[in-house]
């Protein structure tokens, strides 16, 4: 049977067919919709997310209710007695529910346990250990329960799917479930899931595996991300696994764990990157930067420890070392989005990738050529798809990474059909777009060698390889993610 692509209308319509008196839940920590003070004006904007973008239709279709941490510094301002607003605030077809927390229960929930301890726990970067504060997982157990009861009240006891986000939330679907066992509740794990080994080295380790099955579906990017949460419960659990279902026995009750890999919006990203202000904002970098007649190179992150941008320029500057005949012909752009700055380790990274593109360019920088261009102000979508549409090869150098979306960005993006991507093997989306060039970005004279045979790949093959994964990428797309994921809720609930 053909296989029909998936589209926001599709996901609409499904949504609309099949859920019946059921009512749809979705939570996150980040909100779909935000409301911040401007000049005196109460405003609103939507954060640019994939995850968003996906369950929006879901959302609009189901009439349902997001449950989400209210963070704008109007967001209070616009919300009823039950701290609800009707979202999108200007057509409003869904309702957002705002938790308040404080910031004793922001710092430990998520700066602390979320952010030092699960966040590197997950990825396995050896360099940035995972710190178990007792306090921060105190903190973490409270506001999952402050959660759980903001999801019991919009459900007041009636047939609901509750379908919950990320790690922040290890413990809410179990907490759900006590509440009320008819809910069918699904997650998705927007980070790797490491092996038993690692771990293991959480202190509570019994307690996040038992609050995870507490789902009847339980989702991750990839296949070997699943395989790590099945060989972790049955080790930690000793819970029983069926490999043949991809499911764990846990306490009497059978969660499904299946890979559901996330994407971008291929078409909309195509689009807009077909437009007139797209090209002023490349002649306008062109210029800025003398790029012209150069190789361009770039580089587009949120400024993590996990992706790898140290070792992206050391192999850079390993490559300008021996390939001398390139120098003041490859400038390479990086634009790194600052991002939870209150940890310390994030302002460590933030100060050592200033270090080193400093060095590159005192030691082979001269007045007419500047290696590399740092860019550390927020891009507007306009700025991104131009840089994505300048570049002659994009690096993705995650030491680990849940999928990586840049590297899907930017192939959506290259609507010329050319441009190289040089993607990590160590992130989800190497699974699926094998005709980038791979590395392993800690085996750095490897890397540097890569970049110059990014740069010398021939045009046909450039072609060949791009056509191929933007074919992938526009199949699996963002609104199959949303789509796969529903539809097997749905089925779960047996609507
Ligand atoms: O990759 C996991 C994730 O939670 C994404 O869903 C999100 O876009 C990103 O990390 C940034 O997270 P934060 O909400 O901490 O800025």
């Amino acid at each position: 049977m053909k296989d029909l692509k998936w589209d926001k209308d599709r996901l609409y319509q499904l949504v609309r067919g099949k859920l019946g008196d059921y009512s749809f839940v979705v939570i996150s920590n980040r909100e779909p919709y935000i409301h911040t003070m401007s000049g005196g004006k109460i405003v609103w904007n939507r954060p640019v997310s994939g995850l968003t973008e996906a369950l929006d239709p879901v959302m609009r279709a189901a009439q349902g209710t997001w449950v989400a941490t209210g963070m704008g510094d109007a967001d209070k301002k616009v919300v009823d007695d039950h701290n609800r607003v009707a979202v999108p605030p200007d057509k409003p077809e869904y309702s957002l529910r705002r938790v308040w927390l404080t910031e004793e229960e922001i710092k430990g929930f998520y700066l602390g346990f979320a952010n030092e301890a699960l966040w590197p726990l997950c990825h396995v970067t050896f360099f940035t250990p995972p710190i178990f504060r007792e306090t921060d997982w105190n903190t973490y157990k409270k506001v999952n329960q402050i959660f759980a009861e903001a999801v019991s009240q919009e459900v007041a006891g009636g047939k609901a799917m509750v379908l919950v986000q990320d790690y922040h939330f290890a413990l809410l679907s179990r907490l759900i479930k006590e509440q009320n066992p008819k809910i069918t509740v699904g997650q998705f794990w927007h980070i790797p899931w490491p092996t038993h080994e690692i771990f293991r080295t959480c202190p509570w380790q019994e307690e996040i595996l038992d609050g995870l099955l507490g789902n009847d579906l339980l989702g991750f990017h990839t296949q070997s991300y699943c395989d790590n949460l099945l060989e972790t419960a049955e080790h930690s659990l000793g819970a029983k696994i069926d490999r043949e279902q991809s499911a764990v026995v846990h306490r009497g009750k059978t969660t499904l764990v299946q890979p559901f890999p996330i994407s971008v919006d291929f078409d909309w990203l195509s689009r807009e990157a077909d437009n007139e202000a797209v090209v002023r904002e490349m002649e306008k970098m062109s210029r800025q930067f003398n790029l012209k007649g150069k190789y361009v190179g770039v580089g587009m992150d949120r400024m993590d420890y996990t992706k790898g941008i140290p070792q992206r320029l050391q192999a850079l500057e390993k490559f300008l070392e021996r390939f001398p005949d390139y120098r003041g012909k490859v400038v390479f752009i990086q634009a790194g989005m600052p991002s939870r700055t209150q940890i310390e380790s994030y302002k460590d990274i933030g100060q050592e990738i200033e270090d080193l593109m400093k060095g590159i360019n005192d030691r082979y920088g001269t007045d007419s050529w500047q290696p590399v261009i740092p860019m550390t102000k927020q891009l507007t979508p306009s700025a991104l798809a131009a840089l994505r549409r300048l570049a002659n090869f994009c690096v993705v150098s995650s030491l680990h990474d849940g999928m990586n979306l840049v590297a899907k960005e930017f192939v959506a993006s290259r609507i010329d059909g050319d441009g190289v991507l040089i993607l990590s093997q160590f992130t989800g989306a190497a699974a699926e777009m094998g005709e980038a060039i791979l590395i392993n970005p800690f085996a750095i004279d490897e890397f540097a060698r890569k970049i110059k045979e990014a740069i010398e790949m021939p045009e046909p093959e450039r072609r060949r390889r791009m056509k191929a994964m933007q074919k992938t990428v526009a199949s699996n797309n963002i609104y199959r993610w949303g789509g796969s994921m529903v539809s097997k809720l749905i089925s779960m609930a047996g609507v």
